[in-house]
């Protein structure tokens, strides 16, 4: 059996070129005394992102791991407009019904992701058959075609979806989306009101990346007081949290947790890594997906395995964001993770494919790195209460 999850995961990367696997044979998996949601139980949820993969039970042992750390779960993709319904009126739920029913059976929350967003969103949703831009009664037709078919079909089993992922710019602008374009400048109302239409009983979030600069999040936070001072259903913001050594500064990214907090919506991470590559100095900082860069050697430093040095300051990085995660549990409702272990990451090809990346708290076999020890460690508060 755990021969068997190497062999697979070594396979997964090397067919992914998510970077090569590594480490000792013989000690894989092993379980241990603490785990993530146990430690976090006092204080907030914590999850994990799971492929398709993972998710049809691909890989040996990944869906008992996963349940047996993390008490929720957010498919990485195949909730995503382009994964259910790639071309008109065909549409794949094998997945995200996989997915439902996991979580069930293991008592896990299910975080939808997600419903309006410019990307992995197919062109036909925007188009009519000449191609050109639909109108806004068409587009509307078609996205509550789509909230029903998607969000209706698990209506009373979602904890909560991101409604809307990247609408807002780094500097603070709207993105101009299509979204925005063809429904006009009042969408976000539109488009919250109408997913709490289809499932209201579930929490419904803003996310995004990038949160942490301060004019991002001054207008998240008059967005947000807008739609409030309206009556219009929002429950959370989701910051992704693709982050690095360093990167935010604790002053940024506490000032905006709290910033989120004071709006008093539950607060998450929803998409955490932490990278230890180097980020190519031609792209701008943060997790546009459309980004990329070629690889060169020099971005690509820890293929033979992750230093100790570096474990150490990617730990110490973990701790410090889990510290003041902790320290807002009051509002601080979930944390999760975007992937499982570093031998799934996307970061392995973001924004650079084919790199070896290290980000999650678990490597390439499942073991704990120092990172999970330094979280973990973090977790002390959680169990006075
Ligand atoms: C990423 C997935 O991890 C990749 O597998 C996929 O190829 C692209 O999307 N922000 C989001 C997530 O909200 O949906 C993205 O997930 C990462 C950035």
């Amino acid at each position: 059996m755990k021969n068997a999850l190497a062999v697979l995961l070594i396979s997964i990367s090397l067919l992914s070129t998510v970077g090569p696997a590594f480490a000792q044979e013989d000690a894989l998996a092993e379980p241990r005394s603490a785990t993530l949601n146990e430690a976090f139980e006092g204080c907030f949820l914590v999850g994990t992102a799971m492929n398709r993969w993972f998710i049809m039970d691909e890989v040996p042992g990944v869906l008992d791991f996963a349940s047996s750390q993390f008490n929720a779960v957010t498919a990485e993709n195949a909730m995503k407009w382009g994964r259910i319904n790639p071309s008109k009126g065909d549409y794949h739920f094998d997945i995200s019904d996989a997915l439902v029913d996991y979580a069930q059976a293991n008592e896990m929350k299910v975080i939808g992701h997600t419903l309006v967003w410019h990307s992995q969103t197919p062109d036909w949703v925007f188009e009519n058959w000449r191609g050109r831009p639909v109108d806004r009664d068409t587009l509307l037709a078609r996205l509550e075609n789509h909230m029903e078919k998607v969000a209706g079909r698990y209506s009373g089993r979602i904890h909560g979806w991101d409604v809307l992922n990247e609408a807002i710019l780094d500097d603070g602008s709207w993105r101009d989306s299509p979204w925005r374009r063809i429904l006009g400048e009042d969408y976000v109302a539109t488009v919250f009101e109408m997913a709490h239409r289809i499932d209201p009983q579930a929490e419904l979030y803003y996310n995004d990346y990038n949160m942490y600069l301060p004019g991002k999040r001054d207008a998240v936070v008059t967005m947000v007081k807008d739609l409030q001072a309206r009556g219009v259903p929002i429950h959370g913001i989701g910051m992704q949290g693709h982050f690095g050594i360093g990167r935010p500064s604790m002053e940024d990214f506490t000032a905006a947790l709290d910033a989120y907090g004071a709006l008093g919506l539950k607060v998450m991470i929803t998409e955490m890594d932490v990278t230890v590559l180097p980020w190519p100095d031609t792209l701008a900082v943060g997790a546009d997906i459309s980004a990329a860069a070629e690889n060169r050697d020099e971005l690509d430093p820890y293929t033979e395995g992750l230093p100790a040095d570096i474990a150490e300051a990617q730990a110490e990085q973990y701790a410090a964001f889990f510290r003041e995660l902790v320290a807002r549990r009051d509002f601080v409702s979930r944390v999760t993770f975007w992937g499982v272990s570093d031998a799934d990451n996307w970061k392995n090809n973001f924004p650079v494919r084919g790199r070896t990346d290290h980000p999650m708290l678990f490597d390439r076999y499942l073991q704990p790195k120092p990172a999970f020890d330094a979280v973990i460690a973090e977790a002390a508060p959680c169990g006075t209460e």
